[in-house]
């Protein structure tokens, strides 16, 4: 901790401050002792001292402070005056600001017993004219013996140390959930949320109300109370819709906190937003970290999986609270870890929901199949499904899937009822743009997404469905093996569904150098997240021999043996007139990338045609670019 005591010549700062830090046990630092001779010199003979006097002096002490912060830390007498040359000795988080005030008649009658001080007691005037006195900090008044003044200092001191340690912004569903798993866990906890007329009153207030067991819990609607309830350097976890929300609250935050301060947006943010919030945050010294928090509501509240990335001294330092609320994996570890810098947190989350969105279509398509063309009731498919779960099938999403399909309201399945128009809030596109942007083949993935836009354009479709009113051919002969045969292409469209979204996170970590760890990734995913499986788990010993899932032994062997099923599972949904378009695409793009000899050589051959855009040959210098007179 540092402390600086300041004030103007004559106020005690000397005096106090050294009493202060022989009492806390720490070094004291007279600001004084750092005057150059030439600056003495100038207040001895009552001149004030210019700024260009000040600054190197400043920065002296402030270099002097730095290096004090990382021992014991100190207490440091000091005019500090205003607020330019205080934000000079800003240079460590930890400081506990004490301003010695009182009347000018005290000063004078102290400064007129002072003897063999440069200081000129003349230059008081100045100095009472030149501070500014700042809202944060303590103000103590001298007219008190020395020894009750440090004892009150100290007093406050205590105080400040009951301080809260962290603050969450933002009482929505995440935000809450995750301040209530940090208060679990013994956090002194400030929370906030904003006061919006008729629409958000006293929410903070509420969450302390609903949960009246906590004693580690302040709740704020204003801001300013807000930051001066936490403890320095301050830890606030931003829990706040994605996109300008978070720009607004930033910059209502820059003015309040210091540097060394560390901001942390939990919420699903655009990573290059991040990369931008990140660049204007260093410049103010702020340490920020984008974070992605999976795991719905109960995960936030019993424990997600988080995947912090941006300042790696600001992850390092609120690394002890992210593993004491995030799930934990098979052997105990929390599902943590620094995934990268600038935007790398919230880009590892975008692909997590790329894949989420791609994981839920593939689920939706395998129960649409079962319940259309094989026209199995929810009970059957949810028992079906249920036996997937004690395969290499288990997962969250199948989970909760059973859970939906054995769902009943009124003797009906709540399922039926439900309408067929999924909304997204925009990260599984996000994704498809990063794909194209980088060049990757995205189609798996982004037919996740078109899938939900699609089924977005229900008045279309039911124009359509009735102008057309296409035959669609149910039931099948042999339903155990159609249900062996669908078991095993869901089996490769997963693979593949995973292979897809892992290689747009490698192609980014290469071009940006962020050297994501493909298996920490999936290790942090085993658990608390919404696309944990069991695949995931072994996604874990697969990535750390190779960063291409279908380069690994077992999925070759996996995937050779189910392609055939895809295949034929795909043939029979279309063929009857059923829609399957990421079973589809997934058959597509194995078939893709295990063709040595692609389409694309007449593609070269049209562009070179009607372009003379070139092309290049496989029967010589593969670099060498070619152009042909196509027509005689
Ligand atoms: C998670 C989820 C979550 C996501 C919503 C749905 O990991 O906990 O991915 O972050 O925002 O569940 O997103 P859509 O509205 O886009 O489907």
């Amino acid at each position: 901790m540092i402390i600086i005591v300041y004030g103007v010549t004559g106020c005690g700062k000397s005096t106090i401050g050294q009493l202060l830090a022989n009492k806390m046990g720490v070094p004291f630092l007279d600001a004084d002792d750092f005057h150059p001779k030439a600056n003495k010199t100038k207040m001895n003979a009552g001149t004030p001292l210019e700024d260009e006097d000040r600054i190197p002096w400043l920065n002296n002490v402030a270099e002097k402070l730095k290096l004090c912060s990382q021992e014991k830390g100190a207490v440091l007498a000091c005019s500090a005056l205003n607020e330019k040359y205080r934000t000079i000795l800003k240079v460590v988080p930890n400081i506990h600001w004490v301003l010695l005030e009182g009347s000018k008649s005290l000063v004078e009658k102290r400064l007129g017993a002072r003897v063999g001080h440069f200081m000129n007691p003349a230059l008081l005037d100045s100095q009472m004219a030149a501070l500014e006195v700042p809202e944060y900090g303590r103000k103590v008044a001298i007219d008190n013996a020395p020894e009750l003044i440090v004892k009150n200092i100290m007093k406050d001191i205590k105080t400040m140390e009951n301080l809260a340690d962290f603050g969450v912004i933002g009482m929505g569903v995440m935000g809450k959930s995750l301040a209530l798993n940090l208060a679990d866990k013994g956090v002194n906890l400030s929370i906030y949320n904003r006061y919006v007329e008729g629409k958000e009153e006293r929410v903070a207030e509420k969450v302390l109300e609903e949960n009246p067991d906590y004693d580690n819990i302040q709740a704020f609607e204003e801001i300013k109370p807000f930051i001066s309830s936490l403890s320095s350097p301050k830890s606030i976890l931003l829990m706040i819709p994605a996109g300008t929300a978070v720009d607004w609250q930033i910059n209502e935050l820059i003015p309040l906190l210091n540097p060394g301060d560390i901001l942390v947006d939990g919420g699903n943010s655009f990573y290059k937003d991040t990369i931008r919030r990140a660049e204007l945050l260093k410049e103010k010294g702020i340490l920020f970290v984008g974070t992605g928090v999976s795991g719905g509501e109960e995960g936030a509240r019993r424990g997600p999986s988080i995947m912090p990335g941006g300042d790696k001294d600001g992850f390092t330092k609120i690394a002890p609270y992210l593993e004491k609320i995030a799930a934990k994996d098979y052997q105990g570890k929390p599902c943590v870890t620094y995934t990268g810098p600038g935007g790398a947190g919230h880009f590892v989350k975008m692909v997590h929901n790329s894949i989420e969105y791609g994981e839920m279509q593939a689920i939706s398509e395998v129960f649409y199949l079962m319940r259309n063309y094989l026209e199995l009731s929810p009970l059957q498919i949810a028992d079906i499904f249920e036996k997937w779960m004690d395969s290499d099938l288990a997962s969250y999403l199948l989970e909760i899937t059973i859970d939906i399909l054995r769902k009943y309201e009124d003797g009906e399945p709540l399922i039926d009822k439900i309408l067929d128009q999924a909304a997204q809030k925009g990260t599984g596109g996000w994704s498809v743009n990063t794909a194209l942007e980088y060049g990757v083949p995205y189609g798996v993935l982004s037919e996740a997404v078109m899938a939900r836009n699609l089924s977005a354009r229900k008045g279309l479709r039911m124009i359509s469905s009735g102008l057309y009113n296409l035959e669609r051919f149910t039931g099948i002969e042999d339903l155990e093996n159609f249900l062996d045969k669908l078991q095993a292409a869901y089996q490769a469209t997963r693979i593949i569904n995973h292979e897809v979204g892992f290689s747009l996170m490698l192609e980014v970590s290469e071009k940006n150098n962020w050297a994501l760890n493909f298996s920490e990734i999936a290790r942090i995913w085993t658990s608390g997240c919404i696309i944990r499986s069991k695949l995931m788990e072994e996604l874990v010993d697969i990535f750390k021999e190779s960063n291409h899932i279908l380069l690994n032994y077992e999925a070759i062997t996996a995937l050779k043996s189910y392609q055939g099923d895809l295949s034929y599972v795909v043939g029979q949904a279309l063929q009857n007139g059923f829609p399957v378009p990421i079973l589809s695409n997934a058959i597509n793009y194995f078939l893709g990338v295990t063709t040595a000899n692609s389409a694309a050589s007449l593609i070269q051959a049209q562009r070179d045609y009607f372009g003379a855009h070139t092309y290049r040959r496989n029967d010589g210098d593969p670099d060498k670019a070619h152009h042909t007179q196509w027509k005689d």
